[in-house]
């Protein structure tokens, strides 16, 4: 597959620094060697350069709006060039509030998309009822076109045109949802597989249900948005809003591998790496390494073995 990374190194949709040095890390982990090495073909695009806004007061208790909705319009067009230029995007945060720029783009270039949001948190709370201002805790809010009339004129926010709608959207290892967020998801009858339904359910019934559910209908172009603080934080500790009682390692793979063997996945986000945010560099190093491990799985590497095309395969057995 042909895959085109972007680094987003933001920090301002959330207070704790550190999360800017997400990318750089996640290249220096080899990111790009292994999926040259496991047959994709990638061309990196380096960071995006974020103008720095210097006054930048609250609006209502939401912080930082204007670098927000800055950075994202430019993460928006690199997208969307990566899109046009025929790749699978790559966007490595960066704090979650990228996800507007990165969905809005990937939309802009493909039509219609679907999002599999892969998460702790719902990150669908509006600037009204967001109880931190934080804008990575809103970022689902302005794209999914049913919440619009809920969504106030912002600056640096104009440009945003919402483009998922709710039956297009599924969450899957939601465990710490803010009143309001849970109200949303059910006024709006969102499919969420939280961390009780992985329990329930299994992952493989989980990812079973998620793929018949976006793939019954028109086949959408897949968006996958993984916030590391999925997986337990016992397994990846460095990020900024750790909840425990995650995706075991293994869990957050399989989904990743399934929506691979769907075909469809056309952008992934990989946020909320935050070397800071370690105790040690044995907690950082194991962030990264699963990072990186759930972008190779996303990009066809399985647990079972690959081996190069030219060989016979699995598909064309004699
Ligand atoms: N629900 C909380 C908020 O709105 C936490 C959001 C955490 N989001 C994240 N991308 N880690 O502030
Ligand atoms: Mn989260
Ligand atoms: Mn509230
Ligand atoms: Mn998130």
């Amino acid at each position: 597959a042909a895959v085109g990374v972007v680094g987003a190194p933001f920090s301002r949709g959330q207070p704790r620094g550190g999360v800017e040095g997400g990318p750089d890390l996640i290249r220096a982990a080899g990111l790009l060697d292994r999926l040259n090495q496991q047959g994709c073909e990638v061309k990196d695009y380096g960071n995006v350069a974020f103008e720095d806004v210097v006054v930048d007061e609250p609006i209502g208790r939401v912080k930082c709006v204007r670098a927000v909705g800055g950075a994202n319009q430019r993460l928006s067009e690199v997208v969307q060039a990566v899109k046009r230029d025929g790749r699978t995007s790559v966007m490595l945060g960066g704090d979650h509030s990228l996800a507007i720029g990165s969905v809005h783009g990937h939309a802009a270039a493909v039509g219609g998309v679907a999002v599999v949001w892969v998460d702790a948190h719902a990150d669908v709370n509006t600037p009204l009822s967001s109880h931190t201002g934080n804008l990575h805790g809103q970022p689902m809010s302005f794209l999914l076109h049913e919440l619009q009339h809920e969504i106030p004129v912002l600056p640096n926010f104009s440009w945003i045109k919402p483009c998922v709608w709710a039956k297009d959207l599924v969450y899957v290892g939601l465990r710490d949802l803010d009143p309001a967020e849970h109200y949303i998801l059910k006024l709006l009858g969102v499919k969420v597989f939280s961390m009780t339904d992985v329990d329930h359910l299994g992952v493989a019934r989980v990812m079973e249900e998620t793929c018949e559910y976006l793939c019954a209908r028109v086949k959408k172009p897949i968006h996958l948005s993984y916030d590391i603080d999925a997986i337990d934080p016992s397994v990846a500790p460095a990020t900024g809003t750790p909840v425990v009682g995650g995706l075991t390692y293994r869990e957050g793979v399989y989904i990743a591998e399934q929506l691979s063997q769907t075909g469809l996945l056309s952008a992934v986000d990989l946020v909320e790496v935050n070397p800071l945010r370690g105790q040690t560099e044995k907690e950082v190093q194991a962030t990264v390494g699963t990072a990186v491990d759930l972008l190779l799985a996303c990009f066809g590497r399985l647990r079972s073995g690959n081996h190069p095309p030219g060989l016979p395969s699995e598909t064309d057995k004699p």
